[in-house]
């Protein structure tokens, strides 16, 4: 017993150490500062949904109408759009005259507030999943934008989660169908029949990893607010070393490898902000959805489910009733977002208007945010979609 806390107590101390030591040169980016860097200073918002999260929402104010949202991905923040200083999506699009919105998901760090509950010591704080993302953070960030700018509807990017949200939102709340003009999915998520090994592997894991977690009480997953997040940090943040064990081994294994693309310069701005807070139910819904094989609302067991939705078995999500246009932008070397899965959401979507594989062969999944060359295998086609739907 002594010898297990000693050794715990020692590897913590290392922690504090290499954290301390590492402060200095890892600050943290940040959306205003690399905004404003960039030429196109953000002007921050606070959006407060209906049911009392406090999320960030951030403007780089453009001329041309309909405004563009832009929508991170799992475990990811607004600074993700920015990685690329001159060469990301965001600032492209900000130097072309559009107006840019950077929205934040409750629960990362720009989005981790609440009117009453404290997210370190309510567990209700984190008792969400993208479904609450898609329900209630989605429609008070595009009303938010609809009243700031007074257009009647927007345009939607979204990378991973960023556009299952809106499928989501789509088909719970129908009306908001109208209020976008056009959705782009980056790297699309909805089913997840597909998804290569390893990660395929680590899918079937989840729901023990859920029960472990919800019986020690971690609701709140991956940031750097508490301590797993503070060491995975500290482990990347080695020189060399944590792009070999992070990128190399972790990053590059689970989502598709594209070392080209990702270098270990923008690592460095990466890794003081991804991965952020999400919930740990969020996680367990996508391991619910890999396992039923259906795109279909939390499962809370037979006794929750007949509580919940009057039914035993979870509802599924309509996606004939996502009647909003939507593009699909899709990447061959993305092991989540498998072209088989691609396949079958874009069989089921009544609107879809474009379906584009970037002619990239080693396109992953993180390769919409933080590739190099994204002025080369990625822009031109989101400029194309926005004229031809404009
Ligand atoms: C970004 O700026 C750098 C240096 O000013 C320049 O070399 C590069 O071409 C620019 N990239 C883009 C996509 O504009
Ligand atoms: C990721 O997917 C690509 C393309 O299908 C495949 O060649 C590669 O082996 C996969 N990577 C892993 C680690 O499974
Ligand atoms: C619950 O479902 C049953 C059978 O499907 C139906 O008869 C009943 O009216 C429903 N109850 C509510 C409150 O919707
Ligand atoms: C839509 O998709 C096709 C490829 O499937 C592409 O050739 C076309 O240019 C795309 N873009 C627009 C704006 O239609």
């Amino acid at each position: 017993m002594f010898g297990h806390c000693c050794f715990i107590f020692i590897i913590y101390q290392i922690i504090v150490l290499v954290e301390c030591s590492l402060v200095p040169i890892l600050k943290t980016v940040n959306v205003l500062d690399r905004s404003l860097k960039f030429g196109h200073p953000a002007i921050p918002f606070q959006v407060i949904t209906e049911d009392g999260y406090i999320l960030q929402l951030f403007r780089l104010p453009g001329e041309k109408k309909p405004p563009v949202l832009l929508m991170h991905g799992l475990s990811d923040t607004a600074d993700t759009w920015l990685v690329r200083g001159n060469g990301s999506l965001a600032i492209t699009l900000a130097n072309a005259g559009y107006d840019v919105w950077l929205g934040n998901c409750r629960g990362n760090r720009y989005s981790r507030r609440h009117v009453y509950l404290d997210p370190d010591n309510d567990p209700l704080f984190w008792e969400f999943s993208f479904h609450e993302h898609a329900v209630y953070d989605l429609p008070a960030i595009i009303d938010t934008i609809l009243d700031e700018t007074g257009s009647k509807k927007l345009n939607a990017i979204g990378h991973s989660q960023g556009n299952t949200i809106f499928y989501i939102l789509g088909s719970i709340r129908p009306e908001y169908n109208e209020k976008v003009n056009l959705m782009i999915a980056l790297a699309p998520v909805c089913y997840l029949h597909n998804i290569k090994p390893p990660l395929y592997t680590l899918f079937t894991f989840i729901p023990l990893l859920n029960d472990f977690l919800k019986k020690v009480n971690i609701n709140e997953l991956f940031g750097t607010e508490k301590i797993p997040g503070k060491i995975l940090k500290a482990l990347c943040s080695i020189p060399y070393v944590g792009y070999t064990i992070c990128i190399e081994n972790i990053l590059f294994t689970l989502l598709g490898a594209d070392p080209e693309e990702f270098d270990r310069d923008v690592f460095k701005i990466v890794n003081t902000f991804f991965p952020s807070s999400t919930s740990r139910k969020n996680l367990d819904h996508f391991g619910q959805i890999f396992k039923s094989r259906r795109f279909e609302r939390y499962d809370y067991g037979v006794i929750g489910n007949k509580a919940m939705y009057n039914s035993s078995t979870p509802p599924s999500y309509d996606l004939k009733k996502v009647v909003m246009r939507i593009a699909l932008i899709v990447g061959l070397n993305d092991n989540i977002s498998s072209l088989k899965d691609i396949d079958l959401l874009s069989n089921q979507l009544p609107n879809m208007v474009n379906y584009t594989v970037s002619p990239r062969k080693t396109f992953n999944h993180m390769d919409d945010t933080w590739g190099k060359n994204m002025a080369v295998y990625l822009f031109p086609y989101i400029f194309d979609l926005l004229k031809e739907y404009s």
